[in-house]
């Protein structure tokens, strides 16, 4: 019997479950494979007992249309920087790679499909360079992976935004005030572009293009007339002004590495007034709304498509590779040009085009 194990990391995603499922599905048409998983990302191999799963068809029968990971996931740590607690109460990181991949071995595990955004793909790269077989599978709802056309997880973090703007704009009407919109994107602001376009926000202010709170005012002093009117800003939390300042907080989770973003729309607020805004405002943080619930279908097919290949790459041994939808293929690259660069929003973009020819502001 050969033996994949699906692994999902990093923060999760609308569609994740679709892809186990279509994983496991596919394998179960092959006699001689079986599927396990291993719980909350790597940690379920690295753990004594070890945490893995048997993954058949009836283990995920149905998982496609829930959100999260029934494998659970987490961003910190990893085989690499695995946390540990020092006497003294503080925390250190240990290398566990080469212990894990032994772990691996002795399991009879000849396969690993690894599940994750661009800090997972750079372990399943750094794995592969240490001789173990990985496939990865592109995960982001904020679509920042260049070498695939898009990620499923984003056209669900899309809808919601959208229908977030959508309620907004009522309530903004409703009271002539400046409405204020803060959605997820860390480096890239595809989730606040696509929302602002779809949901006709006047403002759309992305981490790509620090924004000048003097083209906002200019934009806001156009769309109300005596005190009337109403305006709808959607901003990317990793967003920040010319000045260079956006709002971030470290975490004190162990093995956490990234600052937690949140809370520039509460600054753009206060930007705002400082400048001399008179109108109401009132500022919305979806947070990780975004992240949660039911995959919209496209998310579903994406995110399905995506399982079948893992597991076909699997079979024709092409390891080091990473799944990519490159319209109208299913297709893959290499890990390695999988994590070169990441897909940010540029002049160039037909949305940004579109964007500007609506009259959005984007604050530049
Ligand atoms: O990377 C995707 C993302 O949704 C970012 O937009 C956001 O900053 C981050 O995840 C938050 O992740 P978590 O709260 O799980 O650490």
């Amino acid at each position: 019997m050969k033996r994949v194990m699906i692994v999902t990391g990093g923060g999760d995603c609308p569609g994740l479950n679709a892809v186990i499922r279509a994983v496991v599905n596919r394998a179960s048409q092959e006699k001689d494979w079986e599927v396990v998983g291993s719980i909350e990302a790597f940690n379920g191999i690295l753990r004594e007992p070890t945490e893995l799963v048997v993954l058949d068809e009836n283990a995920v029968k149905g998982i496609h249309y829930q959100g999260g990971t029934i494998l659970q996931t987490t961003n910190k740590g990893g085989p690499f920087s695995w946390p540990i607690k020092e006497k003294d109460g503080t925390w250190t990181t240990v290398d566990r790679s080469d212990e894990m991949i032994r772990k691996i071995n002795y399991l009879g595990i000849d396969a690993v499909i690894n599940i994750g955004g661009d800090g997972s793909q750079r372990i399943s790269q750094a794995l592969f360079e240490k001789g173990l077989n990985v496939v990865g599978v592109p995960k982001t709802i904020d679509n920042d992976l260049s070498a695939t056309d898009s990620t499923f997880g984003f056209q669900t973090a899309v809808e919601i935004a959208t229908d977030a703007v959508d309620k907004l704009v009522t309530t903004a009407a409703s009271h002539n005030r400046v409405q204020i919109l803060e959605v997820m994107g860390r480096d890239a602001g595809w989730i606040a572009l696509h929302s602002a376009v779809a949901g006709g926000a006047e403002v759309c202010l992305l981490p790509e293009f620090p924004y000048d709170i003097n083209k906002v005012m200019e934009k806001i002093d156009s769309r109300f007339n005596k005190g009337r009117g109403f305006i709808n800003i959607v901003i990317s939390e990793g967003a920040r002004n010319i000045n260079g300042n956006y709002v971030a907080r470290e975490s004190n989770e162990p093995g956490y590495n990234n600052r937690i973003l949140g809370g520039i729309g509460f600054q753009l607020e206060q930007e705002l007034k400082e400048a001399g805004c008179e109108h109401s405002i009132r500022t919305t943080v979806l947070g990780h709304l975004q992240r949660g619930g039911v995959p919209v279908a496209y998310d579903r097919v994406l995110a399905s498509q995506f399982g079948v290949k893992a597991f076909e790459l699997v079979l024709e041994e092409k390891y080091g590779t990473m799944v990519s939808y490159r319209h109208p293929r299913i297709t893959y690259v290499t890990l390695k040009e999988a994590i070169q660069k990441p897909n940010l929003v540029t002049w160039d973009t037909a949305l940004m085009k579109t964007a500007l020819g609506l009259g959005i502001c984007l604050g530049v």
